[in-house]
Order: structure tokens, then C-alpha cells, then sequence
């Protein structure tokens, strides 16, 4: 563990067995549905691999990538998507993230699907902070709630750092100094 990281919040073991019981659930509704997967790059990488390798069945796997423009701490609400083109057109489509927050991604990534003419359009998270939630939007699979504390790790950044760890910890930001 590094020395920034004050706590671990969810060991490997915890995150394994978790997306397991998520994979079963999706497994159930979807495998006969030929779905397509959007993973929303960068933070859903690892949570997006480890999950699909539990799901043993024909899926369409694209990603994409959302910036925020504004203030990325205080969630802007206006998002870009730079994912080429995917067609939607009547396929039933998952979109796996790492975490929901003020769930602004979410909500404009699912209406956006709706209007390109996707048949049915859901939604699984890792991380679930309902404490910080703006948009009228819940995640329809979510693997853990969390309080809004900063956590890292398991494909979940800060500055780009810490996404390899194989844990989900809690950073010390008085350590770092940050907020
Ligand atoms: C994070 C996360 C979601 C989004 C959730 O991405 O991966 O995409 O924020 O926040 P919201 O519910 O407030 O919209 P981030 O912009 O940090 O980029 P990253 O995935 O590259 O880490």
C-alpha cells in the first residue's frame, strides 16, 4: 500500500466477489439479448474488463470518452463524447462506469443513446455516491454505495495516478494537501 493511501475501503476479494454477483444479474437479463457494452473510458477500464470476463455470452464491447468541460470537481453538467460513431440503432445498450457522483455522465450518455434510436438503455457502477447527486438519474446496477470520501484505485484516478491499484482505497489528502 502506498503511504497515501490512509485506508483500504475495499479489498480485492471484496471488488471480485461483488462484480461476480453483478455479472450473474446481467448474465440473467441479457444474454439472450445480443447487448451492446459502452465503457465510458478512462476510470470503467478495469471494473469494464473484470466484469465482461464474467459475462459468457455474445456482446458488441465499444468505448467511449467523456470530458467535462467547466470546473471537473464542481461537475459542470456539460459533457462532450468522443467515441467515433456507434450505432445504436435498436440495440439494447449497457453502459458500465466506474462510479456515478453528481450523475450528470449518466444521465446525458443515457438520454443521448435514447435519441441516436437505442432500443432500451441501462446503466452499471462500481461506486455509487448518492450524497453528490444533481441529475434525476439512479444507476439500474450498482455494485457498493459510498459517503463522499476520495477514493482511488481500481480504475478510479487522481491526477491520473493510483488507477492500477488492484484495491479501492482511500486517499489521505491532507498528505497530499489537497481538499
Ligand atoms: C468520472 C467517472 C465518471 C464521472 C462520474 O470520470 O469515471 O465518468 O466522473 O461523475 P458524474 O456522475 O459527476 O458525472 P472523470 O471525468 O473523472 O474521468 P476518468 O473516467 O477519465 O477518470
Amino acid at each position: 500500500m502506498t503511504n497515501e493511501i490512509k485506508e483500504v475501503w475495499l479489498s480485492e476479494e471484496q471488488i471480485n466477489q461483488r462484480v461476480e454477483e453483478l455479472a450473474e444479474i446481467l448474465t440473467e437479463k441479457y444474454q439472450d439479448k445480443d447487448p451492446l457494452v459502452v465503457a465510458v473510458l478512462n476510470g470503467s477500464f478495469m471494473f469494464c474488463s473484470d466484469l465482461l470476463k464474467k459475462m459468457n455470452f455474445p456482446l458488441e464491447l465499444n468505448f467511449i470518452k467523456v470530458s467535462s468541460y467547466g470546473n471537473k470537481t464542481e461537475s459542470s453538467g456539460n459533457i462532450q463524447i468522443d467515441g467515433g460513431r456507434i450505432d445504436m440503432k435498436d440495440r439494447n445498450v449497457l453502459i458500465v462506469e466506474d462510479i456515478i457522483d453528481s450523475g450528470n455522465t449518466l444521465k446525458k450518455l443515457s438520454e443521448y443513446f435514447a435519441q441516436l434510436g437505442a432500443a432500451s438503455v441501462e446503466t452499471v457502477v462500481l461506486l455509487d455516491k448518492p450524497s453528490r447527486r444533481e441529475a434525476d438519474i439512479e444507476a439500474d446496477y450498482a455494485g457498493f454505495k459510498i459517503a463522499d470520501q476520495f477514493v482511488v484505485g481500481y480504475g478510479l484516478d487522481y491526477a491520473q495516478y493510483y488507477r492500477n491499484l488492484p484495491y479501492i482505497g482511500i486517499l489521505d489528502t491532507e498528505k497530499l494537501n489537497i481538499e
